[in-house]
């Protein structure tokens, strides 16, 4: 059980929780604000750092991943020392992967040289659509010969390059989806992530949907045709899914959301954001305030972490099927009877096979193409 992470391996997640202006369909923890210093930051990401290697010394650090928010407006400098840090403190792989999430603004796209120079080598970029009034549906503030400028120097500056788009948006057809993901294919892309519309509560877009103003949104039925052509469209291209969103070529999938999705461990520093930790054989859930302004504070008083639970054993089974069954290599049963100590209910293994829901080999428990696209329902049953 106290190695059991090493299964997933061990990354950091730093969190940046600033935007130039909120997206209506975002709940991720972002901020709009003009009075950032930067210096004031880095001192806090910093202290945080050292905290959290004095409680994990000599691990080998596989990834470090700047998500936001974001994280394209940070300070190059912002982010070299950061690296810096987290090298100093953690054993580096000779392989570490160190992510920044971009916007594909001209702006951010003037820093990658930089942010490569820091120590960046992939670059992920919310492009989210290749249709410029379906952009200013989705109230971003580039355009799409912008978000093609800014991923060609992406390209030139790092060997690794990928971007995100999102789906089943207002007015979209099953048609012209397939076509946007052409074009987008078309592109020199190893990685792509492909991510359903979700309207989520609180955002604007929740608040508009609940009063019946956001129209053209497709039927669940055509939402999940799309589903389907994407996994079709890009397994002819190459770049199957080996997550329920994510899809690569073989060999460039994001090392960092493999730490999560295989249960491995994680620090997660910066507002919101949250950590797995194993220690003295125990595995924790952490989590930090939320709100920029209370993280500060708390980091200048001592620590950001606001909460710190234990998970008991059925906890981590859980958590472990629920990652892992996102992915395509699936769950590995023994480790999973080992860190819950349960076995899976065999009556509803079965039904779930003969639905064409899953498949059983040997050691490994996988959903299939149909089972990812109800994967809620097939975790269920698997844990009941
Ligand atoms: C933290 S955000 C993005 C990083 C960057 N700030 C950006 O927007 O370009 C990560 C990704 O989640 C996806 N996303 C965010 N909210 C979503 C929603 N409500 N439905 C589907 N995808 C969403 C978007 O594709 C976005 O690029
Ligand atoms: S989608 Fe990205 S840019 Fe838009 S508010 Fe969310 S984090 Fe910020």
């Amino acid at each position: 059980m106290a190695d059991d992470w090493r299964n997933g391996g061990f990354g950091l997640y730093v969190h940046w929780p600033f935007c130039e202006a909120k997206c209506p369909y975002c709940d991720f923890n972002s901020h709009v604000s003009r009075n950032i210093d930067q210096k004031q930051w880095l001192a806090c990401y910093l202290s945080e750092l050292k905290r959290a290697a004095a409680e994990t010394p000599d691990r080998v650090l596989n990834t470090i991943f700047f998500g936001g928010g974001t994280p394209s407006l940070m300070a190059p400098e912002t982010v070299a020392a950061i690296i810096d840090e987290a090298r100093a403190l953690w054993h580096p792989a000779n392989d570490m992967e160190i992510t920044l999430e971009a916007n594909p603004g001209s702006v951010e796209a003037g820093r990658f040289a930089a942010y490569g120079d820091a120590g960046v080598n992939r670059i992920s970029m919310g492009v989210q659509a290749l249709n410029d009034d379906d952009l200013r549906r989705l109230g971003r503030i580039h355009t799409v010969a912008e978000a093609r400028a800014a991923f060609d120097i992406a390209h030139s500056c790092f060997d690794r390059v990928s971007f995100d788009l999102i789906y089943a948006r207002q007015h979209q057809t099953l048609d012209t989806w397939r076509a946007e993901l052409t074009e987008a294919l078309a592109m020199a892309v190893d990685h792509l992530s492909l991510y359903q519309l979700t309207i989520e509560d609180g955002t604007a877009f929740g608040d508009r949907y609940a009063l019946g103003k956001l129209r053209g949104l497709p039927e669940d039925d055509s939402a999940a045709d799309m589903y389907l052509a994407t996994q079709e469209i890009c397994d002819a291209h190459g770049l199957p899914a080996y997550e329920v969103s994510n899809h690569a070529r073989p060999g460039a999938e994001s090392q960092h959301n493999l730490i999560y999705w295989r249960y491995g461990d994680y620090v997660g520093i910066g507002p919101g954001a949250h950590g797995r930790l194993t220690l003295n054989g125990h595995k924790y859930a952490t989590e930090t305030y939320l709100s920029p302004n209370t993280w500060l504070t708390a980091v200048a008083q001592g620590q950001g972490e606001s909460s710190r639970t234990r998970l008991n054993r059925q906890d981590q089974g859980a958590e472990y099927l629920m990652m892992c069954m996102r992915l395509d290599e699936g769950l590995d049963i023994d480790r999973y009877m080992i860190l819950s100590g349960r076995e899976l209910p065999q009556r509803n293994l079965n039904s779930l096979v003969d639905l064409g829901m899953i498949t059983l080999d040997e050691n490994r428990l996988r959903a299939t193409s149909n089972g990812r696209a109800v994967l809620n329902a097939v975790i269920r049953e698997l844990l009941e």
